[in-house]
Order: structure tokens, then sequence, then C-alpha cells
């Protein structure tokens, strides 16, 4: 186990992306989505890392519905551009072409490399469905304008336990030590009433372990969420699913504010000695289930 573990931080600190940051590779620490699952199916991510340059790693692996991103760096400006899917390895129309079927109220699941971080919290979005282009009945998602796409979010976790927030229990803090097995995995539920399309999905860890220095690290890949062709006869539903209210919706650079107290955060000092709740940032979850009766959820697709 250590073995793969000093491997993989080889292969970081030998990375010509390590260098791009201040000090050792180690303390200021990167990270990547590295593959997706649903249920016993794996779907290939991107590897900034690999010896392939970009294209023929796309090109050789044609099955990737991940995003490229040219750096496991973090992000550190809540306004930066490269906000909603990290700054691209590369632009459209080299952009992955490829989807991950799924029916709303399936699962997905994020697998990770090496995490360093224990503190912050963590989010999902989906986007706006893809636009369909002309002569097509499917959505195109590889071609979309990041900086204008929609996106509500679909699942949060922050600080579950703990005196306060610098010693507390993230779920970020699960990720720790993660050895790339595929024994942990980033469990979400696509919501069970969203309609058909074709969407991005975003993956966000905000680390918060540097005083008002917040980190993020997003990934982005491609759904294509139908119902009734993954797992037919299980529920599959007859409406046509919905989208979220207005109030949900959010872009990205704009979800987060510069001034926010709770992402430039020092979570060590006095004043957060005792705090023991966390807010996570950005809009509500809208969580897209069907509701039965007030004691009641169904998380399945449209009955
Ligand atoms: C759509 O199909 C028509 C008829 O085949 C063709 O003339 C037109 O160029 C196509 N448009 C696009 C955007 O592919
Ligand atoms: C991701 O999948 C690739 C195969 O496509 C595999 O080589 C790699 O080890 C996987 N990474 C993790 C962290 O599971
Ligand atoms: C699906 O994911 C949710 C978390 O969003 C989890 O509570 C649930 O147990 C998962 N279901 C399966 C079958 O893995
Ligand atoms: C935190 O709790 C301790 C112990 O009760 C107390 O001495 C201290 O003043 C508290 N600090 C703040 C900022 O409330
Ligand atoms: C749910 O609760 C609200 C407010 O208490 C009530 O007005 C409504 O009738 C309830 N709905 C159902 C389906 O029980």
């Amino acid at each position: 186990m250590s073995g793969r573990i000093q491997s993989f931080l080889a292969v970081i600190l030998a990375s010509p992306f390590s260098g791009s940051g201040s000090g050792p590779a180690f303390a200021s620490a990167h990270g990547g989505l590295a593959n997706y699952t649903v249920g016993d199916v794996w779907y290939p991510g991107y590897d900034p890392n690999s010896p392939l340059g970009p294209l023929q790693l796309t090109q050789q692996q044609p099955g990737i519905p991940q995003r490229s991103y040219s750096s496991i760096d973090p992000i550190f400006s809540p306004t930066s551009p490269y906000l909603a899917c990290n700054s691209p390895a590369l632009s459209p129309p080299n952009t992955p072409q490829h989807y991950i079927p799924l029916t709303p109220g399936q699962n997905l699941s994020a697998i990770y490399y090496f995490w360093l971080h224990p503190v912050g919290p963590m989010s999902v979005y989906l986007s706006e469905p893809c636009p369909i282009p002309p002569n097509s009945t499917l959505g195109d998602c590889s071609s979309v304008n990041l900086e204008e796409v929609k996106w509500f979010k679909i699942w949060e976790s922050g600080l579950l336990t703990g005196p306060n927030l610098a010693e507390g229990t993230w779920y970020q803090k699960s990720f720790q030590n993660w050895v790339g097995d595929g024994e942990n995995r980033w469990t979400v539920r696509i919501p069970g009433r969203v309609r058909e399309g074709r969407y991005l999905v975003r993956h966000e860890i905000l680390s918060l372990h540097v005083a008002g220095g917040p980190q993020w690290y997003v990934g982005c890949g491609h759904l294509d969420v139908r119902r009734g062709t993954i797992r037919e006869g299980e529920g599959e539903g007859e409406g046509e699913g919905e989208l979220p209210p207005g109030e949900y919706w959010v872009k990205f650079p704009g979800a987060y504010r510069e001034d926010d107290p709770d992402i430039f955060i020092d979570i060590y000092s006095e004043e957060n000695a005792n705090r023991t709740e966390y807010v996570v940032p950005g809009p509500r979850i809208w969580p897209g289930y069907v509701f039965l009766s007030n004691f009641s959820y169904s998380f399945l697709p449209l009955p």
C-alpha cells in the first residue's frame, strides 16, 4: 500500500505541473478526479500526468467522458474563469465527446487519487441540459461556453462532527490517505425527477486548510441522463421530468463572493475556536426527488 502512495507521489513531484505553485509540491498539494463509476461500470477519467500528450491521450482512450484539465493544482480565486471546470488541456473541437449513461435516481461515483487535505466542504453540481444542435436529437456538451453555463447543486457535505472547524471531522477527511484503489468513492444520486438530457457534472472540493487562502479543486464530466435505457423495467418514468426553479441556478465564476467570510476563513483563529457549524457556500441543493407525502420521498424516477 505504501508503495502505491510513494509511486504516486513520485509522479506528482516529477510532474511538470507541480512547479507552478510556490513551495514544495507536497505542501501545496494537488488532486484530480481520476475515474467515474456507475455501479460496477468504470469510466476512465482524464490524466494530466499521462506521458501521452492530451490530444493523444484522448484519441487513444476515446471513451473518456471527463473534460481535460491542464494541471492538478488548485484554483485560488472565486473569480477565476476556470472555476467551472478547471483550466482545460484541450479546447473544442477536441473536448471529449463521450457521455456516461445514467437514469434519473441512479448513483454516480467519483474516484480520486491520493488526497491530502482534510478540511472544507465538497459539492456536486449539474449544468442546465446542454443545447441540442440542429439536425440532432441529443445535446452536445463538448462545445458549450463554460462561463455562460448555468448550474444547480445536487449534493454537498461539510463539517460532520467535531469540537471546531480545525479539529472536527469533515466529509473531506474521508479522502485523506486515499490510495486510489477504488475502495473510497464519492457517491451522489442523480435527482430522480430531473429532465432527460445531456448534462455536465461538476465535482468541487474546497479546501480550507490555509488561513484566508481557499483552494478549489474542480473537475467536470459529461452525462447522458435518460429514462428506461439503462435499467429497463425498473421504474422508469413516463413524465418528462423537470429542472429546478430559478433560485437554484448559479454560474461559475459568480456563485461565490470574494468577500465571503466562510470561504476566506481562518479556521485556526480564536474567533472560530468553538465553532461547530459550517454552512456550505453556494445555492441550496435541489433535491429533485418525488414528493409522496410529508413523511415520504422517492429518490427513484418519476412514477
Ligand atoms: C441539416 O440537414 C440539412 C439537410 O440534410 C443540411 O442541408 C444542413 O446543412 C444540416 N445542417 C447542419 C447544421 O448540419
Ligand atoms: C482509473 O482507471 C484507470 C484505468 O482506466 C486505472 O489505470 C487507474 O488506476 C484508475 N485510477 C484510480 C485512482 O482508480
Ligand atoms: C446512492 O447515493 C446516496 C448518496 O447520495 C446514498 O445515500 C445511497 O446509499 C446510494 N445508493 C446506492 C444503492 O449505492
Ligand atoms: C471557547 O470556549 C472556551 C471554553 O469554554 C472559552 O474559554 C473561550 O472563551 C471560548 N472562545 C470564544 C471565542 O468564544
Ligand atoms: C403536509 O403538511 C402541510 C403543512 O403541515 C399540510 O398542509 C399538507 O396537507 C400536508 N400534505 C400531506 C400530503 O400530508
